[in-house]
């Protein structure tokens, strides 16, 4: 594929990473896509934790093959792709890419399986407006190969003080293996929008002291109980509970991100 081709696709990116696990990364990247696709854009939600992917747990999916079939290969990467039927779509609402869950098995993919992985993605990007990568927790090469693109690297904290160093780790090396990535943060699980204000405010202090860069704030996603029972039912937030303030976060983080559909 020519360099500018592949730039091009790669915009269509939009990872979702953290440093820290549990902050509710899988969850924005599944409720993202639902959103995207209701505002009529054609999305793949791509599982890139590949050692222990859920976005099928979530979503309450049985993927019949998933990227642990591509790897070994067994399908190519648009045959693995499933259409996902929300509650509040007559068709399938957005494409999605199971990773294994429960095996453990693509934790430690070797560096040329995982540029594989990425090239094959970004050729899939040609069928889609978006590609939201809902990433592992921590900083390990899988994590950091696939965040390496020139989309949006959104990466999501909580107000738990360890998230917030674990967040910096990751846009640090990020960071230094591509100066030029578009970095935005997300913080989850506020206590109140102030909270998550001083959140972001910290995390952006230490980004801008130690590597002179000032990375914006895509949104703050209030705490809400309803998230929690949206997963139990695995049922999308927006279909459930559309009135709820973590709804409404997701609506102002999207519309802050400001993406345009690609011609
Ligand atoms: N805004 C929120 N309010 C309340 N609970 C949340 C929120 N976001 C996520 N959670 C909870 O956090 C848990 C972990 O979410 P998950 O998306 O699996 O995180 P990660 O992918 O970062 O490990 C979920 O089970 C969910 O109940
Ligand atoms: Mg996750």
């Amino acid at each position: 594929m020519a360099p500018e081709q592949m730039d091009r696709l790669e915009k269509r990116f939009i990872t979702v990473a953290s440093g820290k696990g549990g902050v509710g990364k899988t969850w924005l990247a599944a409720s993202l896509a639902h959103l995207m696709a209701r505002k009529g854009a054609r999305v793949l939600l791509f599982d890139g934790d590949l050692g222990l992917a859920n976005i099928d747990i979530q979503l309450g999916l049985t993927p019949a093959r998933d990227i642990g079939d591509v790897l070994a290969g067994d399908c190519t990467l648009a045959e693995a792709v499933l259409a996902y039927e929300a509650e509040d779509f007559g068709r399938g609402a957005f494409d999605v890419l199971a990773g294994r869950s429960g095996s453990g098995a693509l934790g430690n993919l070797a560096p040329e399986t995982l540029r594989g992985l990425r090239a094959d993605l970004t050729r899939l990007a040609a069928r889609y407006d978006h590609v939201i990568l809902d990433l592992a927790a921590g900083i390990d090469p899988s994590v950091l190969t696939l965040s390496q693109h020139r989309g949006v690297v959104l990466t999501v904290m909580s107000p738990d003080p360890t998230s917030l160093t674990d967040a910096y780790a990751f846009i640090k090396l990020v960071h230094q293996r591509m100066p030029a990535a578009d970095i935005r943060i997300a913080v989850n699980m506020a206590p109140t929008k102030r909270d998550g204000e001083r959140s972001y405010e910290a995390l952006r202090k230490v980004c801008q002291t130690f590597l002179k860069i000032d990375p914006p704030l895509a949104g703050i996603i209030r705490h809400d109980k309803r998230v929690t029972d949206a997963i139990r039912h695995q049922a999308p937030l927006l279909a459930r509970h559309p009135q709820s303030e973590a709804a409404a976060g997701i609506s102002d983080l999207l519309r802050s991100l400001k993406l345009t559909v690609p011609a």
